[in-house]
């Protein structure tokens, strides 16, 4: 059977290149562009690499016209639906749903692991008490290759597996030691009697003063959120951790460049800035006016929470929280809050708006996660450490996917270079 190709011709030489194309199991197929510069001495210019799939990949699919997502050829609804944060992150790292014995082993490695080495803890309090979680985060993740410098051998399966465990299970303390940081609050050693999310709260809001019981729901919706945020192929961090470890750095820092490209508006910090766009709005009767501002060409304000690069139909993850989102403010009887009323509202009014509909701008998963994690008493400055701690798994599944990747190069676009062309320079007397 011969292979599909695509014939490509310089206007001016003539010269031919064939690209052949290739399929994947689902999606669109690809044009392997890789000879057209040997062949005719071209690039392709794809800004924000909109259509350019930079690696071949077996972990997550998405098609955004249907609205589908799943992980390892799991719907994410069903995971949802049937699953646990921590089988998820088996399941993303090994390629397989585990069997009982399987996850039990994984959960108490992943509990063994949630400590951080006191040293590290001290690095904290050479930050300002109002330095943003996020750059805390980041520095401190960054620092890891510091301590744990035992097994950043990139080329040795079991140095990948023992760091792939150790940011699992150390990120929530790490976010807990920035959040207790900025409070001034002793910081709460880890509970590995607690699962993944209700450690996680233990660690946020206990003090040593007094008793703490982790609250159910809120326990059930962070496990539900980072299901809904463990991995979405080639987003922007994604893309960043891919390839800073392109070039053979330590994974930990590969994994806080993600964390800095996370931090974003446009990217993850658009559930901090759902917050502070809400509380900037105020009260219902101002809504009319800041919808006509995300509309006005003019004015330079987005509906934070609404859009997205891929999903120009809806987010099956946005589907799934804005039902958990409904339910949590009624369990925890925040429905008549002023703020969530404001966010119910803003919903249904952008839903039924003809921009919005017309330009297919739904409200996208960080437009809830947000409203959530705020009915939780998550501080707003939290929030895009949240998704951190859940997306880390998905960096951490790409960075190994790519470390084993026989096509796998340094990561290194070209450009269309529009600047100068060569000319002399010129002595400074004479400028
Ligand atoms: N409010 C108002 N108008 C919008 C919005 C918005 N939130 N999002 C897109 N538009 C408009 C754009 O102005 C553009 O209009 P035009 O066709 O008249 O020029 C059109 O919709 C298409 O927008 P693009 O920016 O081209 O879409 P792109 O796919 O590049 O951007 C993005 C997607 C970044 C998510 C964008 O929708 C946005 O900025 N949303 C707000 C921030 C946000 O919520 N980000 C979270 C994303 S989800 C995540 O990272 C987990």
């Amino acid at each position: 059977m011969s292979k599909k190709t695509y014939l490509l011709q310089d206007p001016e030489t003539g010269k031919r290149a064939e690209l052949e194309v290739r399929d994947g199991t689902l999606g669109p197929s690809v044009v392997d562009i890789r000879s057209l510069y040997g062949e005719l001495g071209a690039f392709t210019y794809d800004p924000g690499f909109a259509s350019t799939a930079s690696c071949e990949s077996t972990i997550t699919f998405i098609d955004g016209a249907k609205g589908l997502l799943m992980y390892r050829g799991y719907p994410v609804n069903q995971l949802a639906e049937k699953s646990s944060f921590l089988e998820v992150c088996y399941l993303l790292l090994h390629g397989e749903l585990p069997a009982t014995d399987e996850l039990e082993t994984f959960e108490t490695t992943i509990g063994t692991h949630t400590m951080i080495n006191e040293t590290m803890l001290r690095l904290f309090n050479g930050f300002h008490h109002d330095a943003h979680p996020m750059a805390m985060v980041a520095g401190v993740v960054a620092s890891m290759s510091a301590f744990y410098h035992d097994t950043t051998d990139i080329n040795n399966p079991h140095h990948r597996d023992i760091f792939a465990h150790r940011i699992v299970a150390k990120m929530p303390t790490i976010a807990a030691a920035a959040y207790k940081h900025s409070l001034g609050q002793p910081f709460m050693y880890p509970r590995n009697d607690l699962n993944y999310a209700q450690n996680l709260l233990h660690m946020f809001f206990a003090v040593p003063a007094a008793e703490y019981e982790v609250n159910p729901i809120a326990a059930e919706a962070i496990d539900l959120l980072f299901i809904l945020h463990a991995d979405h192929e080639q987003n922007c961090s994604t893309s960043t951790v891919r390839m800073a470890g392109s070039s053979g750095a330590n994974p930990y820092s590969a994994i806080a460049a993600g964390i800095a490209a996370l931090w974003g508006p446009a990217h993850g910090g658009a559930n901090e800035a759902v917050l502070n766009m809400l509380e900037e709005i105020g009260s219902v009767d101002r809504i009319q006016k800041y919808i006509a501002k995300a509309k006005d060409k003019d004015d330079s304000f987005r509906l934070m929470g609404f859009g997205h690069r891929v999903y120009k139909n809806h987010d099956p993850r946005a589907t799934i929280i804005r039902e958990v989102c409904h339910k949590v403010l009624k369990d925890l009887g925040r429905v008549d809050s002023p703020l969530f009323e404001l966010a119910l509202k803003l919903e249904e009014i952008a839903l039924k708006d003809e921009y919005f509909v017309e330009k297919k701008l739904y409200p996208n998963v960080d437009f809830y996660s947000g409203i959530i994690y705020r009915a939780l008493g998550i501080p707003t400055s939290m929030f895009t450490v949240m998704f951190a701690i859940a997306r880390t798994v998905g960096w951490v599944t790409h960075w190994r996917e790519m470390i084993v990747d026989p096509d796998g190069r340094i990561s290194r676009p070209r450009q269309l270079y529009i600047g100068p062309a060569a000319r002399d320079y010129t002595d400074i007397d004479k400028r």
